[in-house]
């Protein structure tokens, strides 16, 4: 069994970030500019939000962190998605996940410019990386795909079963997967919250992404010998032997899972710096983009 180390992977892609935004400064060029919004004082949204300002200070990119309240109204918050939108300093925006209720994902996802989108959530962007065309690759399922390159692993013709259906990982994981790609072209399997069988569906996988948010749901018995294993879960769990208060469980059971993967994901250090350097890697795409090719 390897693991996949995401820290490590991580790193190494925000170190080649780092060297070409030197370049950029020695050239006096502008620098990648990210705009994180973060609505209310969810725990997690601002330990995420806190991750991503912290990623762009070490590659050396411009930040901008706006801070608004939970009872901010929807239409204040698309007035200041507009005002980002038209600000030519900006590359890229991201809003902080979940939105209070009285605020629709939707609206907010559809008035970031497709352009400037490098969460890859707009329809827009969704579209053309369903179709295979160059777009935003939202960052979740970009830091998984990252990492498979990174190890080499191959995915041609492996049977991949993606245990959630969210518009965030398991639908465009999916999509990817399976796409004529050097980390695609597996025959995939998406299983939800209606699916029969879904522990021997499991066990069928070559490659399991477990992407449900539910802590330690995949255990042993649903997982081939020598499969490979990629944990999206990340879920705050009540421990009171921690200062914290919460220990971090991904959505597989890792102690009893491990021995029988030829690869698995740790939680923490999967996945999650993974999204992060995905998420760098967009905005840098962004920044090229707005500013012509000729940056690198
Ligand atoms: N919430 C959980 N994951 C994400 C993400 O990748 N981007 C944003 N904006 N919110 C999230």
């Amino acid at each position: 069994m390897e693991l996949l180390d995401g820290q490590l992977v991580s790193r190494t892609i925000k170190e080649g970030l780092r060297l070409k935004v030197a370049q950029l400064t020695a050239e006096g060029r502008k620098v990648p500019h990210l705009a994180a919004v973060l609505v209310g004082n969810n725990g997690a949204s601002e330990t995420y939000v806190g991750a991503k300002v912290k990623a762009c200070a070490e590659i050396g990119f411009k930040s901008t962190l706006v801070r608004l309240d939970d009872d901010i109204s929807e239409n204040k918050l698309l007035g200041i998605i507009d005002d980002l939108n038209d600000d030519p300093d900006v590359d890229g925006i991201l809003v902080q996940l979940p939105l209070p209720k009285h605020i629709s994902d939707e609206k907010v996802i559809n008035t970031i410019h497709p352009s400037k989108d490098v969460d890859g959530f707009h329809p827009v962007n969704v579209g053309k990386m369903v179709q295979g065309l160059p777009t935003f690759i939202s960052a979740t399922p970009h830091g998984i795909l990252l990492m498979l390159e990174h190890y080499k692993i191959n995915t041609k013709g492996k049977h991949a079963v993606v245990v959630g259906r969210s518009n965030i990982v398991g639908r465009p994981m999916s999509i990817l997967l399976s796409s004529n790609t050097p980390t695609g072209n597996c025959t995939v399997t998406i299983c939800h919250s209606h699916t029969h069988n879904l522990a021997e569906i499991c066990r069928q996988a070559d490659i399991i992404v477990a992407a449900l948010g539910r802590p330690e749901f995949v255990k042993a018995d649903m997982v081939k010998e020598g499969a490979i294993v990629i944990d999206v879960g990340i879920t705050r769990v009540p421990d009171s032997t921690r200062k914290s208060g919460f220990a971090l469980k991904g959505d597989v059971k890792f102690d009893e899972v491990a021995p029988r993967c030829s690869y698995i994901t740790p939680v923490p250090g999967g996945v999650g710096p993974m999204t992060i350097a995905a998420l760098m890697k967009n905005t840098f795409l962004a920044c090229e983009e707005r500013n012509g090719a000729t940056q690198i």
